[in-house]
């Protein structure tokens, strides 16, 4: 209602309600369902935080910064909705995934499909003693009732002991640190990679100064990328986070949640060294992926490599 006594003077309600009228007309359902919510959201944003015009500007301009910014191998968008928490809150939504199942956690921007089908047992460290402390993780793909999954596909992913995925750093082997398994007719997968390492996710971008404005850091906790597949069953896009990571309970993009968090076992017994044919000390997990009956999918993200020499 306006307060001018005749009530002339146009309200931001008003406005609110033009707009909501003129996109009525939008061709399909979801995108005027979609629009109409974040019209009515954003607007009511406004007026609650009496937003000025110049901040408005100031939004205007961090999009178009974090525009410039992005390129093949970087998007400073996805980067921003996963410090905001809004990619979590998304996928924990679309998720649903029931008690016991493996739970979803962010893609992240870093994700690059077509990565080479190795066969169980096989190393993705490409790159030598360099690339950190050799993992061995191993286990089973089940399903609710604990019967194993053949065939289900564990698409993996991770840093260098720097903190680097390969098609950000031209140093690497390409495809280093990432791969596909299949589950045997046991369900069993099995793969040697190194243990995971907490690493900074960009702040020389637009994203970094919201983090500083906000006194955050912008460590992610040592974690493994994993797209769990199998037909029949809901993909399910997610991380296990290392136990041991200070960051564990502070990552900058909210990824954490309980059910994924995991330990590796320090194996530096000579017997046991023998027994798994290694000279030297590594990591070991055990890990079994609990996926629930739904559609298989595919994730529409992929990063590039960047070009060696920049
Ligand atoms: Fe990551």
């Amino acid at each position: 209602m306006a307060d001018h006594e005749h009530g002339t003077s146009t309200t931001s309600e008003q406005i609110t309600a033009e707009v909501l009228a003129a996109i009525q007309g939008t061709g399909a359902d979801r995108a005027r369902v979609v629009l109409t919510s974040l019209i009515r959201h954003a607007h009511d944003f406004a007026r609650e935080v009496r937003l000025q015009p110049d901040e408005l500007l100031g939004a205007a301009d961090f999009l178009r910064r974090c525009g410039e910014i992005s390129d093949e191998a970087r998007h400073e968008l996805i980067l921003l909705s996963d410090v905001l928490g809004m990619t979590m809150v998304v996928d924990t939504i679309a998720a649903e995934v029931p008690d016991g199942a493996l739970e979803t956690s962010v893609l992240g921007p870093f994700y690059r499909a077509g990565s080479p089908l190795e066969p169980n047992g096989a190393n993705i460290s490409r790159g030598g003693s360099e690339d950190g402390e050799p993992a061995h993780i191993h286990g089973q793909v089940l399903n609710l009732r604990g019967e194993p999954i053949a065939g289900a596909e564990l698409d993996v992913w991770g840093t260098n002991a720097n903190g680097l995925y390969e098609n950000v750093d031209p140093l690497q082997p390409d495809y280093n640190l990432r791969g596909r398994f299949r589950t045997d007719e046991t369900g069993a997968y099995d793969l040697w990679t190194v243990k995971p390492v907490s690493y900074p996710i960009p702040a020389d971008g637009p994203v970094g100064d919201l983090l500083r404005v906000t006194n955050r850091h912008n460590m992610r906790p040592a974690h493994f990328h994993v797209i769990a597949t199998a037909d029949g069953y809901r993909t399910i896009v997610t991380e296990l986070y290392t136990d041991d990571d200070e960051y564990l309970w502070t990552d900058a993009v909210f990824g954490v949640k309980s059910s994924l968090v995991v330990h590796y076992e320090r194996i530096d017994d000579p017997r046991r060294l023998a027994a798994a044919d290694r000279a030297e000390p590594y990591w070991d997990l055990r890990h079994d992926f609990v996926l629930a009956p739904g559609e298989s999918g595919e994730v529409s993200f992929s990063t590039g490599r960047e070009a060696a020499g920049r």
